[in-house]
């Protein structure tokens, strides 16, 4: 029997509730009595339900970092129609194909689809850039999302890596095994590895950002001498109460696979898990509850100390992946160059605008648009910010206000793909905001 489509669709004992922290060891179902006590798979699970195991990390990983969640299910996950290959569109999970150029490279925002060109969340990615392998479970890629129509009838999973979503513009209503998430600009969606879901657009059209991270999971970062508060804190994290639906109909289920698009019809909805417990599943946060923590004599610390979260690599301090946030702040260091300075790294960062302004450029990097500054491809203020920065007043504090900017950052080169490169959203002036810097050097020992 079909059911309704949403908001009526979900049934939930809390229609998009939440439960709080992050990683926990959570338990929730929608129907009451539908967990079991005590025991993971007995004989019979209540309700008729299937219990069925999806494990997140090795069996056998530390306590610490072992994710695994048990779902109690109407119909195991095994049952659907064998898939086969489809096109994978702009989706790239290749990056050895292109000649990365060091070039600094800036888009524009992709457009919204028209209307007659209807694209849902999953039609519509662009893989804009990424590195690292599938295979070698090391690296991401980073997509673009621009859609306007719902996935209605289709479901989707990927088996490559799990999904960190910043949206930009519109809400998602992410309709996922273990429930509903909903995001809006300013927030962040995590969807595991292997959890099937589906996206719903409540505004009709959405656009934002996706890093697919190959490599360990995304935790939360050791605070050293920060303490044991701050930045992002973990009560701030919302994983969703089970929801679920009972639904029978011709539909699609489609995979990420090997880096490749699968598709498989599924005669039932695979959102069907009634209660489940553990400590993977997907989470939200909201961005604009991070405690941003910053110099308050004199300097500008390195960007590390607004990282959200991480993808650790095996080298102690090496992530392959850092996510972190420029949010709105206070500025009081003195005598302080105070936005972010000329460098180069050793890392690559993927930089993303959700709202507002960027405190290093004073134009030209758009919301919704994107900027890449590879592994030592020097960057920095333009030549704008630059004038203003150095004859500001330090001896009082300013705030950087509605500003969200963001950076995917990553120990290996972010290659683009041959889309972005090619992209007609790809500003080939980029390089000329650093062209206007005047010579002020004398030989006198005098200052500018
Ligand atoms: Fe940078």
């Amino acid at each position: 029997m079909n059911v309704p489509h949403p908001p009526s669709r979900f049934q939930s004992d809390h229609q998009a509730g939440y439960q709080s922290g992050f990683g926990n060891e959570f338990a929730t179902e929608a129907l009451p009595g539908a967990l079991p006590l005590h025991q993971n798979s007995p004989q019979r699970a209540p309700c008729g339900l299937y219990a069925e195991q999806l494990s997140g990390t090795a069996f056998t990983a530390p306590r610490a970092h072992n994710r695994r969640s048990w779902l109690y299910r109407i119909r195991p996950a095994a049952m659907h129609q064998p898939f086969r290959q489809i096109d994978n569109g702009r989706v790239v999970s290749r990056f050895d194909q292109v000649a990365v150029p060091p070039n600094q490279l800036r888009w524009d925002p992709l457009p919204l689809p028209l209307p007659q060109d209807g694209a849902d969340f999953l039609d519509s990615w662009v893989t804009m850039a990424g590195n690292g392998s599938v295979a070698a479970q090391s690296g991401c890629a980073i997509h673009l999302y621009a859609a306007n129509r719902d996935m209605a009838d289709r479901y989707f999973y990927n088996a490559d890596g799990e999904l960190l979503i910043v949206p930009q513009k519109g809400r998602l209503r992410i309709a996922t095994e273990l429930g509903l998430i909903e995001v809006e600009p300013q927030e962040i969606a995590v969807v595991p590895r292997g959890v099937r879901f589906q996206v719903m657009l409540p505004d009709g059209a959405a656009r934002g950002y996706i890093c697919e991270n190959y490599g360990a999971l995304l935790r939360l970062p050791d605070m050293g001498p920060i303490g044991s508060n701050g930045l992002a804190n973990p009560r701030d994290f919302l994983t969703p109460r089970a929801a679920f639906e009972d639904r029978e109909g011709d539909f699609e289920l489609v995979a990420k696979f090997a880096g490749n698009l699968w598709s498989a019809r599924i005669g039932h909805s695979p959102l069907d898990v009634v209660a489940w417990h553990g400590n993977y599943a997907p989470y939200k946060y909201d961005l604009r509850h991070f405690n941003a923590i910053g110099s308050i004599s004199y300097d500008h610390p390195d960007p590390s100390i607004f990282l959200v979260l991480h993808a650790p690599s095996d080298t102690p301090g090496v992530d392959t992946l850092d996510f972190v946030i420029f949010p709105p702040r206070w500025l009081a260091a003195e005598n302080t160059f105070r936005p972010p300075w000329f460098h180069r790294n050793v890392a690559s960062e993927f930089m993303g605008l959700i709202e507002g302004q960027y405190d290093a450029k004073s134009a030209g990097f758009r919301p919704g648009g994107a900027s890449l500054h590879n592994c030592m491809s020097g960057h920095g203020p333009d030549a704008a910010t630059f004038d203003k920065a150095s004859a500001s007043d330090t001896s009082v504090p300013h705030k950087i206000d509605q500003t969200m900017a963001f950076m995917f950052e990553t120990r290996d080169v972010i290659c683009p793909t041959a889309h972005a490169l090619a992209s007609p959203q790809l500003q080939p002036d980029y390089y000329q905001c650093w062209q206007g810097f005047n010579k002020h050097f004398n030989d006198e020992g005098t200052g500018v």
